[in-house]
C-alpha cells in the first residue's frame, strides 16, 4: 500500500472519533491521508487530533490564502487516489447527491476525478428518511462506493441502521479499492435474506429450523466484495455480519418480510433465509406449563411468502430475483416446481438432507447446488460455501451487466 494516497474527508457526526482509528489503520498500511475537516466535523474531532495522526496539514477552508497558495481545491481533489468520507452525514450525502459546493469538503467532491467511498453515519429516522435513502441511490448511481452503515445501538439512543462501520471494515473497503479489485457490481444494490427464523410459542419457546446462515451470510459477502450495497436480512445466527454489509436482524418470519420490503428497491435480491413456513396462531403470553390437562395443542398458521410477494411483478421488483429450494427429495423436479410458483428467475437448489464427505449441508462448511433458470439446469459440484457463494455472486454481476433477467 505504500505511494497510496486518501483524501480523507471527515464529516460532522459522533463517529468522527472513529475516523481517527481509520486514520492510524491506513498510515499503519503506509497509505498517505491528507484530511479535510468540516466546519461540522471540528466540532467532534480537533485539527491538532486529526493532523498529528495523518501526519500531514488538516484543510478546512475553502477561502484559505495561505492553504490555495500551497495548493488548489481542484489540486488537492485530484491529489489522491481515492476520496474517502468518514463518517458521511445525512447532510454532505445530500451535498454530493445534488452537486452543491458551499464549503471545502463539497466543493472537493464535486471536483474531484477519482473514485469515492463514503460510509454513512446518521441516525436511524434521517437514515431511513425517503431523501437520504433518494441521495443513496443517487450516489450508488453515480459510482460512489458505500461501507455500511451498520446496525446498532446509537450515541442518540435509538437502535437501527446508520452506525457508521467499524473503521477495520472501512480500512478494508478501501484497501480493496486502492488494490483496484474487480467492482462490477459498484452502484448496485442487493438484498440478501439468510439464516433461519424463530416463531415465538410462549415467551421462552420457539419454532425454528437448523439453517446456520452460513451460505446466505457468504453470499452477502461476496456480493459486498464485488462492489455491491448490501443488505442482509438475518434469522438468529451466531455469525459475525461479513464486512461492508448492512445486517438488519429479525426473528420471525414477518418481520423478515418487512425488513425486506424497507430495504427495496434493489437490484437484486438473493433468498436463502430458511424461512419457517408456519407460526403458532397464538402467542401465549406467559411460559407454558406442565400440568393438568397434558401438553398443549398449538395450532400453525402460514406465513408470507418473502420471496413470491417480491417476486410478483410490479415497479419495486428487484431486477433479477434469486431463490433458494432447500430439499431432501427429487431435488430437480422439485426446485423447478418451485422455480414456477415463486415467479423467481433463477432457483439455487441444494439437498439440505445429504451428508457427504464434508458432513451434513446444513450447518456445515460446503454445498452441492443446482442452478436452474427457465432455459435450463447446471450441476455445481460439492465446494466450500464461501466458493459457491463467489461464483454465484460473478453469476449475478454478469446478469445484471448484460441486462438478462437469467
Ligand atoms: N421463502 C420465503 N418465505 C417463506 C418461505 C420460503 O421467502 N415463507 C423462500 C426461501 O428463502 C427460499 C425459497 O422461498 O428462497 C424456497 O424455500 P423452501 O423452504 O425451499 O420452500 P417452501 O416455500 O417452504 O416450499 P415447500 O414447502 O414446497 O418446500
Amino acid at each position: 500500500m505504500n505511494h497510496k494516497r486518501v483524501l480523507l474527508i471527515v464529516g460532522g457526526g459522533v463517529a468522527a472519533y472513529k475516523a481517527l482509528e481509520l486514520v492510524r489503520l491506513l498510515r499503519k498500511a503506509g497509505v498517505a491521508v491528507r484530511p479535510i475537516l468540516t466546519a461540522a466535523g471540528a466540532r467532534f474531532v480537533t485539527p491538532l487530533s486529526l493532523g498529528a495522526l495523518a501526519e500531514d496539514a488538516v484543510r478546512s477552508d475553502l477561502f484559505s490564502l495561505e492553504a490555495e497558495a500551497e495548493m488548489g481545491h481542484i489540486e488537492l481533489s485530484r491529489s489522491a487516489d481515492l476520496v474517502v468520507v468518514a463518517p458521511a452525514t445525512a447532510d454532505l450525502m445530500a451535498k454530493a447527491a445534488n452537486g452543491l459546493a458551499d464549503d471545502l469538503a463539497s466543493t472537493t467532491l464535486l471536483a474531484t476525478d477519482k473514485p469515492v467511498m463514503m460510509a454513512p453515519a446518521m441516525n436511524v429516522r434521517m437514515w431511513l428518511h425517503p431523501a437520504t435513502q433518494r441521495n443513496l441511490s443517487t450516489l450508488c448511481g453515480d459510482g460512489v462506493l458505500m461501507v455500511g452503515p451498520d446496525e446498532g445501538a446509537m450515541a442518540c439512543g435509538e437502535y437501527g441502521p446508520g452506525r457508521m462501520a467499524e473503521p477495520e471494515a472501512i480500512f478494508q473497503a478501501v484497501v480493496a479499492a486502492l488494490e483496484g479489485g474487480a467492482r462490477p457490481l459498484a452502484g448496485r444494490h442487493a438484498l440478501v435474506t439468510a439464516g433461519p427464523t424463530a416463531e415465538p410459542i410462549d415467551p421462552v419457546r420457539v419454532l425454528t429450523n437448523r439453517s446456520s446462515g452460513k451460505q446466505g451470510y457468504a453470499i452477502a459477502g461476496a456480493l459486498a466484495d464485488l462492489g455491491a450495497r448490501v443488505t442482509l436480512v438475518s434469522g438468529p445466527t451466531a455469525l459475525a455480519a461479513p464486512a461492508g454489509v448492512t445486517r438488519v436482524e429479525v426473528e420471525t418470519a414477518r418481520e423478515m418480510e418487512a425488513a425486506c420490503q424497507r430495504a427495496l428497491p434493489a437490484d437484486a435480491a438473493v433468498f436463502v433465509a430458511a424461512v419457517s413456513d408456519w407460526r403458532p396462531d397464538t402467542v401465549f403470553p406467559v411460559k407454558l406449563k406442565k400440568g393438568r390437562g397434558g401438553p398443549p395443542a398449538v395450532t400453525l398458521v402460514e406465513n408470507p411468502d418473502i420471496l413470491a410477494g417480491i417476486a410478483a411483478a410490479g415497479p419495486r421488483r428487484p431486477r433479477l430475483v434469486v431463490g433458494f429450494a432447500a430439499e431432501t427429495n427429487d431435488l430437480e423436479a422439485n426446485a423447478r416446481a418451485k422455480l414456477a410458483r415463486k415467479g423467481c428467475d433463477w432457483i439455487v437448489a441444494n439437498d439440505v438432507g445429504a451428508i457427504g464427505p464434508g458432513g451434513a449441508i446444513m450447518g456445515g462448511d460446503e454445498n452441492e447446488i443446482l442452478l436452474l433458470d427457465a432455459a435450463g439446469v447446471e450441476h455445481w459440484p460439492r465446494a466450500g460455501k464461501v466458493e459457491i457463494a463467489r461464483r454465484l455472486a460473478e453469476r449475478i454481476a454478469a446478469a445484471l451487466a448484460g441486462g438478462e433477467k437469467a
